[in-house]
């Protein structure tokens, strides 16, 4: 994949979370994620690419997608299979809250492991913690081996998670051995890449949440050099056993088995991501740690993305500010 590319694909997560913001506080989680599949299909269009849609979502809240399998780009130009995440925080765009992005990873054919939209265990860190995890070993372990790594006491040892009850009595544990824990409400993709950014104090993701969050975090954590060990797991053993929970981890189970994977083994980073030829890029829909969100008076909008080339690990923050009565009918009406 040439550089050029790169600049592309920033385009797209640009046009998605312009499209998006219409909706913030809207509480129409629906429409939003609508608006941000529209403008990034039409974005992944107009680019010179082979693409197919390899991650996508949808499956589990039967959110408008951009499907697995669907061919984008103008079918001239490099054969590349996309990961999407048009809004990686539904809840958060309705509620206006902070932390949502627009996202994708692009990379060669068959770079991205094909997993069904389910739940996904994930542990995290960045590159001087590489070589240390293993999700065989209890949580607290990992941790101790990952503050062994990086010489510091527990104490100086910084978790994020997901605040969900699911962590409750982890992030106690964690707590009473000193780990300082961030537990935010949504949005484990930003949380993941927190982990290898120069200049952030958190140490480790570890969450259960989205397995296609999962695969997009693997191809960033990839291209910045960090580690990460996952695992599939079946909604019935993540929400509870509930008639409801069965029926889809009957479906997910046997989406595992057309896609040649299995729940819960261990999958290590090489296991989701063959390789750092990766492009990644994520624009910030709301404020968070790791991005600005949109900004918008009247029709002028400023918008930050964070574009990351895996082959040279340069890490790109660019600001654009966009008139967007000068962008193209078709796209207008999604953001006005
Ligand atoms: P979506 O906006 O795509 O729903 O994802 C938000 C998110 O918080 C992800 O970051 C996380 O992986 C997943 O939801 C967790 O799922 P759940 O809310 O079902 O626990």
């Amino acid at each position: 994949m040439n550089r050029e590319l790169a600049l592309e694909f920033s385009r797209v997560t640009e046009a998605a979370a312009l499209a998006s913001y219409k909706w913030l506080g809207r509480g129409d989680k629906f429409s939003a994620d609508q608006a941000a599949v529209i403008a990034m299909r039409s974005m992944l269009n107009r680019i010179n690419i082979n693409g197919e849609i390899v991650i996508g979502e949808g499956e589990i809240d039967e959110a408008p997608m951009l499907y697995i399998g669907e061919k984008v780009g103008n079918k001239s130009g490099a054969i590349v299979d996309i990961a999407v995440d048009p809004i990686e925080g539904t809840r958060m765009i309705a509620l206006g809250q902070s932390n949502a992005l627009s996202v994708l990873a692009v990379g060669e054919k068959d770079t991205f492991l094909k997993a069904p939209d389910m739940y996904m265990e994930k542990l995290i860190v960045g590159p001087k913690a590489k070589g240390v995890i293993d999700l065989n070993l209890p949580i607290l372990d990992n941790m101790k081996l990952i503050a062994n790594k990086l010489n510091k006491n527990l104490t100086n040892l910084t978790v994020i998670t997901l605040a969900k009850p699911r962590h409750a009595d982890l992030i106690k544990n964690m707590q009473q051995t000193g780990i300082k824990v961030f537990a935010i409400p949504d949005g484990d993709v930003a949380a993941s890449i927190l982990t290898c950014m120069p200049f952030s104090d958190v140490d480790v993701l570890y969450c259960i949440g989205g397995a296609p969050e999962g695969v997009i975090s693997a191809a960033v954590i990839t291209a910045l050099g960090g580690d990460m060990n996952a695992r599939l797991l079946l909604r019935n053993d993540v929400k509870g056993d509930t008639l409801e929970n069965r029926q889809i981890s009957k479906i997910e189970q046997s989406r595992c088995q057309e896609m040649g994977v299995s729940t819960n083994s261990i999958l290590k980073i090489y296991d989701l991501v063959k390789n750092n030829n990766i492009i990644f890029s994520a624009t910030g829909i709301t404020k968070g740690d790791l991005l600005d969100g949109v900004n918008r008076i009247k029709n002028i909008a400023e918008t930050e993305t964070l574009l990351i080339r895996g082959k040279t690990g340069t890490i790109r923050k660019i600001k654009s500010i966009h008139d967007l009565e000068k962008k193209d009918s078709d796209l207008y009406q999604y953001f006005i």
